[in-house]
């Protein structure tokens, strides 16, 4: 392609609500433009990374057995009220009416139109194991677009599902597919962590997330420093702290009167104690059962792993009158102390347990406690008494005995066991060898296509531009003839770029009519891996300039050297990047 004919329209300027290196990157070298919150145009470059991307997804999932097809964006509301996901992804979803007043849904994902499908089709053990995807536009009206397409409302997701006989068939399954991951995340130049996920909303047993560690993620990779373990914030399980010593007897629970002061903040600065002394309770509802949550005050409650404790329940914050009931006060002063018998279960989480003394809220509005001792108290024990692990890891803490260490990412790619969740409900079952009926057990398997190209700007790149990995390089080479004016350069130039398109390398030529440095500038910027220079003065020394863009040096070569040498440069580059 020649520059002079291209749509490139690069810029200085950024909009400020442009935050992260990348999504500046993203719009300046002129890969996107905005048209509104969470929803992009590609240009010309920007959409060939996007087609690189697709084609080497698309090429591993074939390589790991996987069949593409393709469903509808649009989808029947009536699918998403039969796995109840209509209300558990809530507005998340758009949704809207047709003409004849059917419900419909803009796909945010596709498991209930996968599971239908093979609820019609499959029949037999037979004909499993069996893994379709699709590679298509997905819509989620998300409550925060941003930082670009790493979190916006339309993006492209690669998305499988895949359906076996047995859980040994689902592992071997789930396996092909992260191993696909890690070849994709390879090829494309991404240096990826693979943490423990919960499956949450989705329902299942088991998950993996890919996650490019970088400042600017929205997701906390949490990990020892051995590499033994990697989980994400949700799930980060951590080791119960060593109990706490009172240097002296602790006196008996003393009230004191807290007016209209119901947040840990704000007891904390009047009783002047810290939150890491105080324990907060909080009541939870899950259909008709009543929870009491119970975490230090400077710590916060999983919900995930609170859903865990209680059995696999999911549960929300009670409403007032459930509280009131349960403490007797107002919210804000609920304490763990006679509690125990008026709820379905306690839970405790091993900080509390670990204390040798608190403050709580008094079970009284307007009260709190002082000299509270965990088992002396209130009960640490008894039937519907548990400790477990139901709090965030926080910066401190360990697990198996190591210390977690902390950092952020941006999730480019999900893997989940889903178990049968889908398949009962849509009716997708089987007759196994005995002629038993049995739901099919399935698997899912997002990627993000667009969050690999953010992730790739925002981890790939100088202050003057982006760095790109050769595989999902807008092209491979750039040929920029500084002086187009002059005939013998811009021969010289055409003659290399000629030779380099019939080697099939995918080069652009850049023959502006424009001054050498806002080529070069431009170039830093598109950040193009493999760069051929001509200008006057190298062609009167019958030589060319080949440069990285990630390497400062530049090296003369012979003008009939040089496409030898560029493809030598493109191959060592793509070499680095196989699987
Ligand atoms: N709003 C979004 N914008 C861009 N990509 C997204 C968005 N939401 C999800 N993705 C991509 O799709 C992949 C699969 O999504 P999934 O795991 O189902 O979503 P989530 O992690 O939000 O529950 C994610 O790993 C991510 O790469
Ligand atoms: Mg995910």
């Amino acid at each position: 392609m020649r520059y002079s004919r291209m749509f490139i329209p690069t810029v200085k300027e950024v909009p400020s609500d442009a935050e992260t290196v990348g999504h500046r990157l993203m719009i300046r070298a002129a890969l996107i433009r905005k048209v509104a919150s969470g929803t992009y145009t590609y240009l010309p470059l920007g959409w060939r990374s996007l087609l690189k991307i697709i084609a080497i997804v698309r090429e591993e999932i074939n390589k790991a057995g996987a069949q593409e097809i393709l469903v509808p964006s649009m989808q029947p509301l009536e699918l998403w009220d039969k796995t109840g996901r209509s209300t558990d992804y809530g507005p998340t979803i758009f949704r809207f009416n047709d003409r004849h007043g059917r419900g419909n849904v803009l796909g945010p994902t596709a498991e209930e139109v996968f599971t239908s499908l093979a609820a019609g089709e499959i029949k037999s053990y037979k004909q499993m194991p069996i893994n379709l995807y699709q590679i298509s536009p997905k819509f989620r009206d998300e409550f925060r677009p941003r930082f670009g397409p790493v979190r916006s409302r339309e993006f492209i997701m690669k998305d499988a599902y895949s359906f076996d006989a047995t859980p040994e068939g689902l592992d071997e399954s789930y396996k092909a597919m992260y191993d696909a991951y890690c070849r994709i995340f390879k090829r494309c130049g991404l240096d990826y962590v693979i943490v423990e996920a919960e499956s949450g909303e989705m329902g299942g047993s088991g998950s993996h997330q890919f996650t490019i560690p970088c400042e600017s993620g929205e997701d906390t990779i949490v990990y020892t420093e051995d590499g033994f373990y990697a989980a994400n914030l949700e799930r980060a399980a951590v080791d119960p702290l060593p109990k706490e010593k009172s240097s002296a007897e602790i006196p008996a629970m003393q009230e004191v009167h807290t007016p209209n002061i119901g947040t840990i903040e704000a007891v904390c600065a009047f009783l002047k104690t810290e939150p890491k002394d105080m324990v907060k309770t909080l009541i939870y509802a899950a259909g008709d059962e009543v929870i009491a949550a119970v975490v230090r005050g400077d710590h916060d409650l999983n919900p995930e792993k609170l859903t865990q404790a209680v059995g696999g329940k999911h549960s929300e914050l009670a409403d007032e009158p459930t509280i009131q009931k349960v403490t007797g006060a107002k919210v804000g002063f609920a304490g763990p102390m006679g509690i125990a018998g008026k709820i379905s279960k306690m839970i405790i989480d091993h900080a509390v347990a670990a204390m040798a003394v608190g403050v709580t809220g008094a079970n009284k509005t307007d009260y709190h406690v002082r000299n509270v001792v965990p088992g002396r108290d209130f009960p640490l024990d008894g039937e519907n008494i548990t400790i477990a692990d139901i709090r965030y890891a926080v910066e401190g803490d360990m697990y198996n005995g190591k210390k977690l260490l902390f950092k952020k990412g941006i999730e480019v790619g999900q893997v989940f066991k889903l178990g049968t969740k889908y398949s009962e409900k849509l009716g997708a079952k089987f007759l196994d060898e005995e002629g038993v009926e049995k739901p099919c057990i399935m698997g899912c398997y997002g990627i993000g296509i667009n969050r690999i190209l953010a992730s790739a700007t925002e981890t790939r790149n100088d202050k003057n531009g982006i760095i790109w990995p050769i595989s999902i390089a807008p092209f491979e080479v750039l040929v920029t003839c500084v002086n187009q004016d002059d005939e013998e350069v811009a021969k010289t130039a055409e003659h290399i770029y000629q030779q380099l398109l019939a080697k099939g390398v995918d080069v652009l030529l850049d023959d502006r009519i424009l001054r050498g440095g806002v080529k070069f500038k431009d170039a830093d910027l598109i950040g193009i891996p493999v760069r051929v220079t001509i200008g006057r003065k190298s062609v009167a020394e019958g030589n060319v300039e080949l440069k990285l863009r990630s390497e400062s040096e530049s090296q003369k070569v012979p003008v009939e050297k040089a496409t030898g040498k560029v493809i030598e440069l493109v191959n060592s580059l793509k070499e680095q990047l196989m699987v």
